[in-house]
């Protein structure tokens, strides 16, 4: 992966990241858990990709709203990311799984800022990074 600079999120950029990221849990399919998820990723030139959780009666094949949103981002031919935004859970905020942490790793810096919330507003919001969730991460063969 090239070198990039992580650019720093405003807070009007950030706000709207995470609405997105609530708007998109109003699509979850989520028929067996009943726990809506929704996600938003913000590419390197300003375009906002969206994603839900999207589960299967073969539970395992069920895919988090996290890799909904950034495989979107990549079908479109999107390859930089700035950062991330996820909403969901009811009184404690839904964190990135270990799955999705390690495919962020694949395309996103370990400085790139993750903004983790729950569904409905108020709460707060915590700021962290990809680093922070994903330390040490194994990032490549050689
Ligand atoms: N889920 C996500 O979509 N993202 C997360 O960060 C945590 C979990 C989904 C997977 C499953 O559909 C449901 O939430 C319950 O685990």
């Amino acid at each position: 992966m090239k070198k990039q600079i992580q650019p720093s999120i405003s807070a009007p950029v950030r706000d709207l990241l995470i609405q997105t990221a609530r708007d998109a849990a109003a699509n979850a399919y989520c028929p067996y858990s009943r726990y809506p998820v929704g996600a938003a990723v913000l590419t390197m030139d300003g375009q906002i990709y969206s994603g839900c959780n999207v589960e299967n009666i073969s539970y395992g094949l069920s895919m988090c709203a996290e890799r909904t949103a950034l495989f979107k981002a990549v079908g479109d031919g999107c390859r930089t990311f700035a950062a991330l935004a996820v909403a969901g859970g009811d009184k404690r905020p839904a964190s990135p799984c270990g799955a999705c942490r390690q495919v962020l790793a694949e395309l996103c810096p370990p400085t790139l800022p993750v903004f983790i919330t729950r569904l409905k507003k108020g709460g707060g919001v915590t700021s962290t990074t990809l680093g922070e969730l994903l330390p040490l991460s194994f990032s490549s063969l050689a």
